[in-house]
């Protein structure tokens, strides 16, 4: 692993898509699929992880995702990505997805997530990232709730014990 470099804001990992929801990306309801839209989501996530720590990235893992309302067809995605979180050699990428119907001009909730990226070497062995500054009261609760999200997908995925999970215990038996 490489040696960490100068720690970077969450801002400066920003990355905001737009997207036109086509028919070729739709279903048999005339609505967005969640399989594209996760698709676009894993690039514009990868981008702001790169951006954070200008190596090259590979998701390791997402978040579970509910579709709060459908996105129809001829509407405009947009998503905003933005590091919520760096570790190690791993970063968790928050974003948020929102349609937009331009002719009645109103704007809609898809979704929130988080995906988790791992910055590689050229030997392809994850690599040290830079730590992350929260600058904003929104910015430093994703980073407070990060360490938490981060225990229940380790343990999911199998790389972590239930019982090492402290913040996690204590988020749910208060007291
Ligand atoms: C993700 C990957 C690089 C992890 O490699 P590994 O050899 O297991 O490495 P480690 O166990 O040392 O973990 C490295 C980092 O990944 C994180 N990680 C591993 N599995 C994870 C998971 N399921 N969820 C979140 N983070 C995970 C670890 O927490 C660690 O982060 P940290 O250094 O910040 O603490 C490896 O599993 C991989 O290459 N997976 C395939 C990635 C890919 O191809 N993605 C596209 C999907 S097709």
């Amino acid at each position: 692993m490489s040696t960490q470099s100068k720690a970077k804001t969450s801002k400066e990992s920003l990355i905001i898509m737009t997207e036109l929801v086509l028919p070729n990306d739709t279903n048999v309801f005339g609505n967005l699929m969640g399989g594209r839209l996760m698709y676009w989501m894993d690039i514009a996530a990868a981008l702001a992880a790169g951006k954070h720590c200008n190596a090259p990235v590979v998701t390791a893992s997402v978040d579970n995702i509910s579709f709060e309302n459908p996105i129809k067809l001829g509407n405009v995605v947009h998503i905003e990505a933005k590091v919520s979180r760096a570790f190690n050699t791993s970063m968790e990428v928050h974003m948020r997805v929102w349609g937009e119907d331009l002719t009645q001009q109103y704007k809609y909730k898809s979704n929130e997530a988080y995906y988790t990226f791992v910055a590689l070497d050229p030997n392809r062995r994850p690599r040290v990232v830079p730590e992350l500054i929260t600058e904003t009261e929104e910015e430093k609760r994703l980073y407070d709730g990060a360490l938490r999200r981060r225990q229940l997908r380790l343990i999911l995925g199998g790389k972590m014990k239930p019982e090492e999970a402290g913040e996690l215990k204590a988020f749910f038996i208060k007291g």
